[in-house]
């Protein structure tokens, strides 16, 4: 085998051990509409977290209507006093949009889940 092989198949050895690794990841659409600059699941950056945004909301029906309407136009007063641009200004994202508000959503549903599941051992 050539040197080169080795060191390609050290590469992917490497990436597999880490994606395993990884907790829930910032979805691939939140760094393309660079919600990531803010936001982090677990942690405060500039925004909330998404986890705490989640249990926010975890017992309220029209959650998904609500933040789809501050993620796309923008939300200040809900966590603290840092404002939160518009995200989808002109509405040609919605569908975007709702996608990750429906990932920030879940986070709570599927943590509770687990909880629920350790309880019970
Ligand atoms: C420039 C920084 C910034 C960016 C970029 C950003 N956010 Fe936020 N986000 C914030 C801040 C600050 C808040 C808290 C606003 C508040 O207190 O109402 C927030 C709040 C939220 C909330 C909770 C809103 C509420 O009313 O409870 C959601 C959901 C959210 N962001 C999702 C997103 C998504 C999805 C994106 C990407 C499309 C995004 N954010 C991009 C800063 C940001």
């Amino acid at each position: 085998m050539s040197r080169l092989v080795v060191i390609v198949l050290n590469i992917f050895a490497g990436l597999a051990c880490c994606s395993f690794t990884l907790a829930v990841e910032m979805p691939d659409l939140a760094k393309k509409n660079e919600c990531i600059n803010c936001h982090a699941i677990n942690e405060r950056i500039v925004g909330p977290a998404w986890m705490d945004v989640s249990k926010k909301y975890l017992n309220d029906p029209m959650a998904e209507e609500r933040l789809m309407v501050r993620v796309s136009k923008g939300s200040s007063g809900f966590f603290g006093l840092i404002h939160m641009p518009a995200n989808d200004p002109d509405g040609i994202k919605q569908v975007e949009m709702r996608a990750l508000v429906r990932f920030v959503l879940g986070l709570a549903k599927s943590d509770k889940a687990g909880t629920e599941q350790n309880n019970a051992n």
